[in-house]
Parts: structure tokens; C-alpha cells; sequence
């Protein structure tokens, strides 16, 4: 068996789990239900674990744990429903309709997929030594393009049209305005992350919309390179789905890094075979990244000859996007579930007290 077909068998067992819940019309029945599956195909998975490559054991065995924890779900939920059942039931027999009685609960609340992305990635940095700071997401012109190396008619401005406010400051185009005003609050060396919502001037559609969210990491020490930058990228995304992800490296210009990169990642909606939302190339770039040009630097009372650092932007809302598979960014705002693809994985089962 490999991995794929392991993922297969779990689905199976997963929506056994759901049929049979389903049906039960007594605690006792699914428990019996419960314990059969437990004992049965889930027991067998487990010990499947035996035939996989030892580098292929820690995913199959997340892949199961992961099963075991959505069964277990289905059936807790199964059995809150009924014995809600049970007691409406009761009450109903013994004094009627009860109209002082809350009403059944139908819907469990989530985190939004965005938020539960950043709470991963913070965890992630945090791991790392990395502190959490926040910036304001009306930012100053100096902050916002100045200190980053973008001067007033640099070309690189058109990029990034916002809305400006009547008293000359603007709502951050991105969330690297964070880089300079950690500089200048923590001095080197630092480690910091900046997640926050950013806005755009957009034509919106599939990909892009005017109220997004990112996440800025900056890591300023002596002697960092290249190599450091691309170790923490590839880490990040890792530990992020869980497995390798496949990424690509291309040159990107943006004037606050030199050398400047896009990391994309392949197509997490379509595989890879090209979608509206990777605009039909099969990579989404999630992740643009360098090397802090000395200019940022020195605007943040660094000495570029003693220090140097990596920074990054990670494209929080498309890596919601990719992790539950929402084929449409526009569907992030509005708070519309019928297009999150991977929902269950995200709140787990909807219960339903009809
Ligand atoms: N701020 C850039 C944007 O929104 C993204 C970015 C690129 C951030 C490179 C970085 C970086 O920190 O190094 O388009």
C-alpha cells in the first residue's frame, strides 16, 4: 500500500464512520458502531504502518492519527445529538413545548481559515525564536514605500496602489513596513514576525482582492545568506502542510531585497494542472523573499558591513487558500462556507439538530 491508497482506505473509514453514525438510533448502537471500527478497519490501518518505507512512516502515521481524530469527532457529535434528542424528547413528553428552552444548536462556530493559517505560522516562528510585533495598518508614506528603498516616482509604486487618506498617509500596501520600525525598536541582531491585513487598490477576481492579509519575517544577525533564507522557507511550508511541499525558485524584483525572489508553491486547488485561481500556470506565489538591501538597513540605524538579514512576505490569504482549498478569494470576506472545499478539515463535521 502507499501513501495515496492509505489516504484512500482512511476516506472510506471516515465516511463509514459518518453512515453508520448516522443510522444509530440509540447510545448503545453507536457505541457498538464506534467500538467495530476502532477494532476493525482502523486497527488494520494502524498496523499497515508496518509495510511503509521508515521515511514513509511519520506522514502514514499522521495520516491515521488524523483519521482516528475525525471518527472520534463524528461520533462525539453523534452522541451529543442524540441525547440532546433524548432530553427534548423527555421534556416534550412531560410539560409540552417547552418555549423558554434555547434553541437546538445547529452550526458550531470556527476560526476564520486566515486566522487559524497565521495562529499555525506564529506557532512555527515562535518555535524559532522569532517575536510577534504588530504595525499600523494606517502607515506613513515613509514607512510604507520611503524606508524600503521606494522613493517618491519609483516605478515600483504603481504595483501597489492603496488608499490614501486625506492627512497624506496611505492604508499599507503590504505588511513590510514592520521591517523598518522593528529595526529601529529592537536594534540588531532580531528575529521578528508581522502579521496583518494589508490593502489594495484592485481589480478584484479570483486572486485578488482589496482587503488581504500577510505575514512579514525579517531575521537580521551577522553573517546570514541565501542558504538561511531558503532553509526557513522550505521549514515553514513543511510543517505547514505537513508534508514536502513543491516549491520553485525564480529572481523577483522588489527594491527592499537584493537578490529578491519569488518562491511559488504548485497548485494546491488544481494539482498543478492550472486553475483560475493560479491563473491557469499551476504555481501560486506564496512566499517573496531576499536579502534586506543595505539602504533598509541603514533607514533602520543598521550597519549594513556589520549585519545583514533575509526578510520575507508570506501571502497569508493565499496560503488559507491553498491549505483548504478555496477556489476564490472573494469567498474569504463574505462568510459564505459553501465554497470551502476542504471545510471538515477546518471545523470539523457540521451537526445538525434538524
Ligand atoms: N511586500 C511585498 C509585497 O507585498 C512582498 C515581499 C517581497 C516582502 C519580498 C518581503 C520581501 O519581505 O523580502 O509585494
Amino acid at each position: 500500500m502507499d501513501l495515496s491508497q492509505l489516504e484512500q482506505l482512511l476516506g472510506g473509514i471516515e465516511a463509514e464512520a459518518a453512515a453508520s453514525a448516522k443510522a444509530a438510533k440509540s447510545l448503545d448502537a453507536l457505541r457498538s458502531a464506534e467500538s467495530k471500527l476502532a477494532k476493525g478497519p482502523l486497527a488494520e490501518a494502524l498496523k499497515s504502518i508496518k509495510q511503509f518505507a521508515p521515511e514513509e512512516r511519520a506522514a502514514a502515521g499522521q495520516a491515521i492519527n488524523r483519521a482516528k481524530n475525525a471518527v472520534k469527532r463524528i461520533f462525539t457529535e453523534a452522541q451529543r445529538t442524540l441525547q440532546q434528542a433524548d432530553v427534548a424528547g423527555e421534556r416534550k413528553h412531560a410539560a409540552g413545548f417547552d418555549p423558554t428552552l434555547p434553541p437546538p444548536v445547529t452550526m458550531r462556530g470556527s476560526l476564520h481559515p486566515v486566522t487559524a493559517v497565521q495562529r499555525e505560522v506564529e506557532r512555527i516562528f515562535v518555535g524559532l525564536g522569532f517575536t510577534i510585533v504588530g504595525g499600523p495598518e494606517m502607515e506613513t508614506d515613509y514607512y510604507n514605500f520611503e524606508a524600503l528603498n521606494i522613493p517618491a516616482m519609483h516605478p515600483a509604486r504603481d504595483a501597489q496602489d492603496t488608499f490614501w487618506l486625506t492627512n497624506g498617509w496611505l492604508l499599507r500596501t503590504h505588511t513590510s513596513p514592520c521591517q523598518v520600525r522593528a529595526m529601529k525598536r529592537f536594534g540588531p541582531p532580531l528575529r521578528v514576525i508581522a502579521p496583518g491585513r494589508c490593502f489594495r487598490y484592485e481589480a478584484i477576481d479570483a486572486s485578488h482582492e482589496n482587503t488581504f492579509f500577510q505575514l512579514e519575517g525579517l531575521l537580521i544577525d551577522r553573517d546570514i545568506s541565501i542558504a538561511h533564507l531558503i532553509a526557513f522557507m522550505k521549514l515553514l511550508l513543511r510543517e505547514v502542510f505537513k508534508r514536502d511541499v513543491e516549491v520553485r525558485l525564480r529572481p523577483g524584483f522588489f527594491p527592499f531585497v537584493e537578490p529578491g525572489f519569488e518562491l511559488d508553491m504548485s497548485c494546491m486547488i488544481c494539482g498543478g494542472e492550472g486553475c483560475p485561481t493560479c491563473k491557469k500556470s499551476g504555481w501560486v506565489e506564496v512566499l517573496p523573499c531576499g536579502m534586506v538591501h543595505p539602504n533598509v538597513l541603514r533607514h533602520g540605524d543598521i550597519d549594513p558591513h556589520e549585519y545583514t538579514g533575509f526578510a520575507f512576505g508570506l501571502g497569508l490569504t493565499r496560503l488559507a487558500m491553498m491549505k483548504y482549498g478555496v477556489a476564490d478569494i472573494r469567498i474569504l470576506n463574505s462568510g459564505d462556507l459553501r465554497g470551502i472545499v476542504n471545510r471538515e478539515r477546518l471545523m470539523g463535521p457540521i451537526v445538525s439538530n434538524g
